[in-house]
């Protein structure tokens, strides 16, 4: 295949970013995006120039790292796909790509298409930790979980935290993603003691770090690659309510 990229460059934080066209021949539809990525890099430092700077970790789908806008779809065209995961055979010969990255206040770009995803990081931190018995492994069993939660806390639990719902989101909300990680350590008996002081410090960070409201839009469900479902922000939504009923930061 022969392609067109626009991609965005940008050397730093501060400093101004641009699309630079490349020419992308002799790409195999077998590759995969970041594959076809690796070649025209493999080109650029042929040629003594600067190589494109992207993250990517896995490349397996699992670990939320990579992340772009291709052709202004959050991990582009393939529903329930990463970037990653992506392969050339969904494009075209003669096809022209743009790629850019997630744009977002709360996500500031770090070089080229690479972004400071550090804001989620924070939120889990806030979440804080469970309480639970230490000592000896409990026998299996001794806590009974309903059938429906506990496939519901594991759909809730498949966010890779890759940021793509806050990149597609008009508002750059977070509501998805923080939704997920809410919800499967609330949805279980293990996180019970914490769950409505957790819900209620995750959104204050949420909020602090500058991401938008949800204004149930759905752009965010629509692109995430692990089809983590807006029913989460309505149970999100709900321990918030009965948080601030109980009095927030306590559990009683
Ligand atoms: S909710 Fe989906 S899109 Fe958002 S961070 Fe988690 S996996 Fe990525
Ligand atoms: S590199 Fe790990 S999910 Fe894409």
């Amino acid at each position: 295949m022969n392609l067109t990229l626009h991609v965005w460059r940008q050397k730093s934080a501060k400093a101004t970013g641009s699309l630079v066209t490349y020419a992308a021949p002799d790409i195999s539809p077998d590759m995969s995006f970041l594959e076809m990525l690796d070649v025209v890099n493999e080109r650029l430092i042929g040629k003594g120039e600067e190589p494109i700077a992207f993250d990517h970790d896995c490349r397996e789908g699992i670990c939320g790292t990579c992340g772009l806008m291709i052709n202004g779809v959050a991990h582009g065209p393939e529903r329930a796909t990463t970037t990653c995961q992506l392969h050339m055979r969904h494009f075209r010969d003669g096809d022209e790509i743009t790629i850019e990255p997630w744009r977002a206040n709360a996500f500031p770009v770090i070089k080229d298409l690479v972004v400071d995803r550090g804001a989620f990081d924070r939120i889990i931190a806030a979440g804080g930790f469970i309480s639970a018995s230490t000592g000896s492994a409990p026998d299996a069993n001794t806590i009974p979980v309903p059938k429906e939660n506990a496939d519901k806390a594991m759909d809730a639990a498949a966010c890779i935290g890759c940021g793509a719902c806050v990149a597609a989101c008009p508002n750059a909300s977070a509501m998805l993603f923080v939704a997920a990680k809410v919800a499967h350590l609330g949805m279980l008996p293990q996180g019970q003691p914490e769950r409505y002081s957790r819900v209620v410090r995750m959104v204050e960070v949420m909020d602090e770090e500058g991401f938008g409201g949800c204004t149930n839009i759905g752009e965010c469900a629509a692109v995430c690659p692990k089809e983590i479902s807006m029913e989460f922000i309505a149970r999100m939504n709900r321990d918030l309510l009965v948080a601030s009923v109980k009095g927030r930061r306590t559990n009683e």
